[in-house]
């Protein structure tokens, strides 16, 4: 018979064979493309290199970066209302677990979790917070499930002891996708959760100037966050961007309800990633993010088009950003 100790073993060696296995890398092919057209756009998944994951963290310890912040104390304050909605022995699937910091506010609320898959990305990142997740909570059976989530979402079947499955999609990571990949995703959400629900954070639309700040942060971290991919480029790719030559560039795009992060060339300049070159002119920029930001109600109408009933909303007293309880219904 499994013990819980030896099926929290299987699933972290899960973990070590989906590190080694080929999760396909489409860096250079994605980076050359983009920059043979006009505009340049570059899907802001390829931040997420170690260094970036790094990054990202610091970013999200800023003064000027309130999400981190806020959601934690939303999740923090509602923690028992949030748990009580969760209920017992629940699945709980994380969607871009990255450190596993927010998590555990509900793992340390909510009772007799059935199991815990963080979904992921970066593989190294992943597979190092679950060994730490799993540290602090040895008989929780955590599973990482190494996927690009917006593509094919294909989890392991449900555990057999799971009474539902929640997600759980923090960070106001889905202000990142493009309003079509949004829907996209949360219809695949709905399915994968059905019977269940997903709780998600939503950064809202406020204040351009407090989202002009939590951008251009006065460290300058979200600015190498920002040039790191063009370290990254030149470590991985043979590319020989000079960094030194690009700004960072972030500013809200209101009528588009998003901040658009681009890295823009100094001066005019030819670049070489592998074997092919490609010419800037002076301003001209690759487009490397965008960050969505919504309505309480835009972001209910988007649940709703995706097959999710909206039901509790918890915002701060500020309304900078909000946490959603979205009911996926059993089909
Ligand atoms: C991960 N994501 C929700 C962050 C955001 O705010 O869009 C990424 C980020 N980009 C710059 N700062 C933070």
């Amino acid at each position: 018979m499994m013990t819980v100790k030896s099926l929290a073993r299987t699933a972290l060696a899960f973990t070590a064979e989906l590190e080694n296995s080929a999760l396909i890398d489409n860096f250079g092919n994605d980076l050359m493309s983009a920059l043979a057209i006009r505009p340049r756009c570059l899907s802001p998944k390829y931040f997420y290199d170690e260094t970036g994951s790094a990054l990202f963290d610091r970013i999200c310890e800023l003064k000027e970066y309130y999400p981190t912040r806020t959601e934690i104390s939303l999740l923090t304050k509602h923690a028992r209302d949030i748990a009580k909605q969760i209920g017992r022995r629940a699945e709980i699937v994380e969607f871009g677990a990255g450190s596993m910091q927010k998590i555990r506010i509900l793992l340390d609320a909510i009772r007799a979790p059935a199991r815990y898959l963080p979904v992921d990305i970066s593989g190294a990142h992943l597979a190092a917070s679950a060994r730490a997740l799993q540290r602090i909570y040895p008989k929780l059976p955590v599973m990482p499930v190494v996927a690009d989530y917006t593509g094919a979402l294909s989890l392991p079947d449900m555990a057999v002891n799971a009474a539902r499955r929640i997600g759980f999609f923090p960070g106001s990571t889905i202000g990142n996708l493009s309003p079509l990949e949004a829907l996209a995703f949360l219809k695949k959400a709905a399915k994968v959760l059905q019977g269940g629900a997903l709780l998600i954070g939503v950064d809202l639309v406020k204040d351009p100037s407090l989202l002009h700040a939590a951008y251009n942060d006065s460290k300058g971290v979200t600015a190498s966050f920002n040039l790191n991919l063009l370290v990254r480029a030149n470590r991985e790719l043979c590319a020989n961007f000079d960094i030194e030559q690009f700004y960072h560039s972030a500013f809200y795009n209101a009528p588009a309800q998003r901040i658009e992060m681009h890295l823009m060339s100094r001066c005019a300049q030819q670049v070489r990633v592998g074997d092919q070159y490609f010419v800037f002119t002076e301003g001209e920029t690759i487009h490397t993010e965008n960050s969505y930001k919504f309505t309480i109600a835009g972001l209910q109408a988007l649940a709703k088009k995706a097959g999710f009933q909206p039901a509790t909303v918890w915002t701060d007293d500020d309304n900078r950003f909000s946490l959603h309880w979205l009911e996926a219904p059993a089909l």
